[in-house]
């Protein structure tokens, strides 16, 4: 009955869904030399035992995206699964640094990954968003210099976000980025909690100004943080297969997000890196009816807080709010 209920994908790494059979054509298109000679020997190497071995291996991948087509391609190819999985709107996060670092312009990725989004209503039924998303293990000089690149080139930016390897790189190293995307109207993101501690999802709030939290499951070792989230009802986009793959969690039996939904905090689940962590928002919602009795009414509730809490105007929001209603009663 709520299989058709409207999402917001909120949590979704854009390189985070370059499926290995695209990876491996491209790899071929573009001449790319890959140390895997098919795509199941690539999968063989999601295994991961932490956020660092995953990156290791999301950062190599992506030696295989060069030209715009093979951005568009990848953001093609995750709208026409993502509509399928029932998703209606979209903020997708990029990793710019993660391209112009080795050697891609900057016009190259934006290009053409704005090639698909541009269009992604008429073609797929998915409203978009693009967000630029900062490494947080690099300095930020450079993510300045980026961003300012992306102004000045009016890049179709919403906002920005932060993630890559979370321990000893706290958001208060960011604090002037995110006052300059602060001051430049976009609006502001960060992953905070995945690995790092409670006191870095404070920490995004107060120094960064951040207005949703990415992952944050780790606010639940500190009961006065919860507090303000639940009183503040401060967005969190969990990604449970994600904190599975990546053992943040050790299973999806114990994963805490229903916990987190009962305790009053504004938590929805979201996919992160699809391609690498065993599924889409559909499969995200299957497993979790398997593993911890997802009910219908949670579902409901996870629906109605991704679209709540998404950078949506308020016509379009209320409309998917109403639909979410309607299929639901
Ligand atoms: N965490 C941090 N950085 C990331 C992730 C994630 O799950 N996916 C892509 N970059
Ligand atoms: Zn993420």
């Amino acid at each position: 009955m709520t299989a058709d209920l409207p999402y917001a994908e909120l949590h979704l790494h854009v390189e985070g869904t370059l499926e290995p059979e695209l990876v491996m054509a491209l790899a071929r298109r573009n001449g790319v030399a890959l140390p895997y000679r098919d795509t199941d020997e690539l999968r063989r190497a999601y295994a991961f035992g932490d956020l660092q071995s995953f990156l290791d291996l999301y950062y190599a991948t992506m030696s295989v995206l060069r030209e715009p087509q093979d951005f568009a391609d990848m953001t093609r190819a995750y709208l026409e699964r993502a509509a399928r999985a029932g998703v209606r709107h979209a903020e997708i996060m990029f990793d710019p640094q993660a391209h112009v670092s080795r050697g891609v312009p900057l016009e190259t990725v934006v290009d053409g990954i704005w090639s698909v989004l541009a269009t992604s209503e008429r073609d797929h039924g998915v409203t978009t968003l693009l967000v630029a998303a900062f490494l947080r293990d690099r300095d930020e000089d450079e993510a300045l210099d980026v961003l300012d690149r992306l102004l000045a080139a009016g890049a179709p930016i919403v906002g920005i976000g932060l993630d890559s390897a979370e321990v000893g790189h706290p958001p208060s190293k960011f604090a002037r980025l995110f006052e300059r995307a602060r001051s430049a109207g976009l609006r502001r993101i960060a992953h905070a909690g995945e690995e790092g501690p409670p006191e870095y999802v404070a920490e995004a709030l107060d120094v960064l100004g951040a207005e949703r939290i990415d992952h944050g499951i780790r606010c639940l070792e500190d009961d006065a943080l919860v507090a303000r989230l639940v009183a503040e009802q401060t967005p969190l986009t969990v990604c449970p297969l994600s904190n599975v793959a990546l053992r943040a969690v050790p299973s999806l039996e114990e994963h805490p997000v229903l916990v987190m939904l009962e305790r009053g905090l504004n938590v929805s689940v979201h996919s992160d890196d699809p391609a690498y962590f065993g599924g889409y928002l559909d499969d995200t919602l299957h497993a979790l009816e398997g593993a911890l009795g997802l009910t219908s009414e949670q579902r409901v509730a996870l629906a109605e807080n991704s679209v709540r809490s998404s950078f949506l105007p308020p016509e379009r929001r209320d409309a998917l709010l109403a639909e979410i209603r309607a299929a639901s009663r």
